[in-house]
């Protein structure tokens, strides 16, 4: 799960596909990254820590790291929020098997609005990412 941050709309992400995951029992892995290097090492925006504990999901433990290339072996499916962090993660990929495990993390062309400059977004941004995390994971399973 990828973003420019790594502290607002992917660790949202991370943790809600992480707690879907453990609920099925499945035997995944998933982690959140940002294209930027800003926030490395801090904990996620407190809007989103808040906006996830009101819906149950705890993001209060992980911290921004920056992504890197080695994650293109490590997983097998690259999400990225928006069309800028599409554009950047494909800067750093190195062969087309890369290439093809990144993909926009919402269907249809569509990106998940940047919440960062206004309180508001938090909550449709929270509900978008986990109606789709719950779609996403069914896709998967298949
Ligand atoms: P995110 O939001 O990409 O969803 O984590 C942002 C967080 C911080 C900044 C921009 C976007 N920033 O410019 O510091």
């Amino acid at each position: 799960m990828v973003c420019l941050g790594n502290i607002c709309r992917s660790p949202l992400a991370e943790g809600i596909v992480r707690k879907l995951i453990a609920d099925e029992n499945l035997d995944w892995e998933v982690a959140s990254a940002g294209t930027g290097n800003w926030h490395i090492g801090q904990p996620a925006d407190k809007r989103s820590i808040a906006i996830a504990a009101t819906y149950g999901y705890d993001i209060a433990k992980q911290r921004a790291r920056l992504f890197g290339q080695e994650l293109f072996d490590e997983f097998d499916h690259i999400l990225v929020m928006d069309k800028n962090n599409l554009r950047d993660v494909l800067k750093l990929a190195a062969s087309e098997e890369h290439r093809e495990k990144v993909r926009l993390f919402l269907t249809g062309d569509r990106e998940v609005t940047d919440p960062y400059f206004d309180d508001q977004l938090f909550d449709p941004v929270f509900l978008t990412i986990e109606e789709r995390a719950k779609r996403l994971i069914k896709e998967l399973k298949k």
